[in-house]
């Protein structure tokens, strides 16, 4: 998704913009641009590609001078990626520059009656409406910009974050959002905003968090808010506790490979202080031990890989609590009028916590009266500051598109509350929890074993580099692994890969199996490994070549898959957070093997912000 920045200091502004930038990478996509008020007027460079294409235009920035200025990474949505549709966009008389990330959904109708008053238009973005709908309300209000802003923002529908500078007022930097993520740094340097908190990290830890319909106004030694009347109000900021190494590639060669080898540290991280004298405690949940027996059911709602650590969620909460579960993506979920009764709790999984679809369904569960619980890693995002109470996912910021740290965070934030739910309701034993801590506590050190194992893999993988299709096999929790692991291959090495539950295979799917078509499944549950076996014999019998994922003890699999990766023994339930290693450094060095852009995935965002 689009990303925005915005400085206004001492300091020359292009630097600063091309770095916070390229903080914002991760956020995906496919041109580049900044406006800089050089004192006398506002100059635009923007351009297609990489923001690397957008340096050496501006040689580093240098090219342009001035200390104010807004930039921006754009993720195609109204208009294909070209020179002309990269953002900043300009006023006709190139006196006003806007950068924004969302969608105007009405900017049909407002660039209509724009043409019709006579302004014309240069791109086929729906931001370029914003920028003549400024120069419109500010020529009526006689130049309060204010009052331009709040009409303006009554008269767009849709999502945004913007970042304005205006030539008649070069002292200062102007923004405001709706249902995009926009915060704004303080620092003695000048002061910034921003799509997300790494791209201000290097100037300041010292955050605010803008809400809906709340306008920012910077200058260079001031912040001052105001709401959507135009009323100026107070906010508090925020002090950033991450490493700013955190947010950097400290030596590996992707963010993807960083973050992998960063799972023990981020599953200790969410595990230790949920661990108090042998007992889980969630206190942030906020909910007394009778509320949560009375909860009748539990909706799990998520997108993409935090959907599938819901689909896990659902076999552990049932299995060790006996609490009914729903797993529903949330762009279904907001639009099929679900049906939530008094006693259900909605659990919203979101790495970004900024998610669209997800954010809508937590909104609609509030509205109807249900509380909301957010699984979120991104501290004071919106899903987390909206949601009733937030079990925050220790899992640091995460860069590369594919996600793998913070779906190690949240599959272990589901043990817990699982295993919460269970004590609370007098389900487990004291002796079965104690065993379930040994064993969660032991994946840390697990995870570093199977990451050793990368090269093993890598072999592996480099014979899939041309694969055409791959399939992951497996059932109960194994097909929420499958799910997950084709997740990754297709999204950053862009083989068409589909997960299967393995006994739905004869039901059509075994059809697709040819000569040489690489299965891998996944058999860690002792209970089902006799029937995923049946499903491997029966691929294997049709040409597939089986990768075969599995408990250390199962070594009889050798005689029927192709190839084997163990995993060290744990409690049937985490299976997950051991078996998904492998495959996530499968997908990876598929993708490295293909050359392809392992953080940046073509097509892809990180955080979707709009639906
Ligand atoms: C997976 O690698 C993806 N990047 C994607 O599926 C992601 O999990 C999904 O978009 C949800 O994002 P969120 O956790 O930020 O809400």
């Amino acid at each position: 998704m689009c990303g925005i920045v915005g400085y206004i200091g001492r300091k020359q502004a292009a630097p600063i913009l091309l770095d916070g930038l390229s903080k914002l990478e991760y956020r995906g996509y496919d041109s580049a641009g900044m406006a800089i008020y050089d004192g006398t007027q506002i100059n635009i460079e923007k351009s297609t590609g990489r923001l690397k294409v957008l340096s050496e235009l501006t040689h580093d920035g240098s090219t342009m001078p001035g200390t104010v200025g807004i930039g921006h990474t754009r993720w195609a949505t109204h208009g294909e990626p070209s020179d002309k549709n990269a953002h900043p966009h300009f006023n006709e008389a190139r006196s006003i520059a806007v950068v924004h990330n969302g969608i105007i959904e009405n900017y049909m109708k407002l660039k209509n009656k724009l043409i019709n008053r006579g302004y014309h238009f240069i791109s086929d973005t729906d931001t370029e409406v914003v920028a003549h709908l400024l120069d419109y309300y500010y020529k009526k209000t006689d130049g309060n910009i204010i009052d331009t802003i709040t009409k303006v923002m009554h008269r767009v529908e849709g999502s945004y974050a913007l970042g304005i500078i205006f030539a008649e007022h070069p002292d200062k930097v102007y923004a405001l959002r709706k249902d995009s993520p926009l915060i704004v740094g303080r620092s003695d340097e000048g002061n910034l905003i921003a799509s997300d908190v790494p791209a201000v990290l290097k100037y300041t830890r010292d955050v605010y968090f803008i809400e809906n319909e709340e306008i920012a106004v910077l200058s260079e030694d001031a912040i001052e808010f105001f709401n959507s009347d135009g009323e100026p109000i107070e906010k508090e900021s925020k002090t950033i506790e991450w490493d700013i190494n955190a947010a950097e590639k400290g030596g590996y060669e992707h963010f993807m490979l960083k973050e992998m080898y960063e799972q023990p540290k981020t599953v200790r991280d969410t595990l230790t202080p949920r661990i108090k004298d042998g007992k889980i405690v969630i206190e942030e949940l906020g909910m007394s031990e009778e509320e949560i027996r009375a909860i009748n059911r539990i909706h799990i709602v998520a997108c993409g890989s935090a959907y599938h650590t819901g689909v896990t969620a659902k076999y552990i909460m049932e299995g060790l609590a006996r609490i009914p579960v729903e797993v529903d993506l949330a762009s279904e979920f907001r639009y099929r009028n679900p049906i939530l009764n008094k006693g259900d709790l909605v659990v919203i999984i979101s790495q970004s916590g900024e998610t669209a679809d997800s954010l809508a369904a937590l909104r609609e569960a509030k509205a109807q009266g249900i509380t909301t619980l957010g699984i979120v890693n991104v501290v004071g995002s919106s899903i987390a500051r909206e949601a009733d109470r937030v079990m925050y996912t220790w899992a640091g910021p995460e860069i590369a598109v594919a996600t793998t740290k913070a779906y190690s965070a949240q599959l272990i934030a589901h043990y817990l509350l699982a295993i919460y739910f269970a004590q609370v309701k007098g389900m487990v034993t004291d002796e079965e929890v104690s065993e379930m801590l040994t064993d969660l506590k032991a994946i840390p050190a697990q995870i570093e074993m199977l990451l050793a194992n990368k090269e093993h893999i890598q072999k592996i993988a480099n014979r899939y580099v041309g694969a055409k299709d791959v399939f992951f096999i497996g059932r109960g929790i194994d097909y929420a692994i499958g799910m997950e692991g084709s997740l990754k291959l297709k999204e950053i090495s862009y083989v068409h890969s589909e997960a299967y539950a393995a006994g739905e295979l004869k039901h059509g799917t075994i059809s697709l199996i040819e000569e040489g078509t690489l299965v891998t499944a996944i058999v860690t549950q002792k209970e089902l490994y006799k029937k995923t076996m049946s499903n491997i014999v029966e691929v294997r019998s049709r040409g597939a070549v089986v990768l075969a994922v599995t408990n250390e003890d199962n070594t009889e699999i050798e005689k029927t898959a192709d190839y084997v990766i163990y995993i060290p023994q744990t409690n049937k339930y985490f299976t997950n957070s051991l078996a998904i290693i492998p495959l996530q450094l499968f997908a990876y060095y598929v993708s490295v093997g293909k050359g392809c852009d392992v953080d940046k995935p073509r097509n892809l965002a990180k955080s979707v912000t709009v639906e």
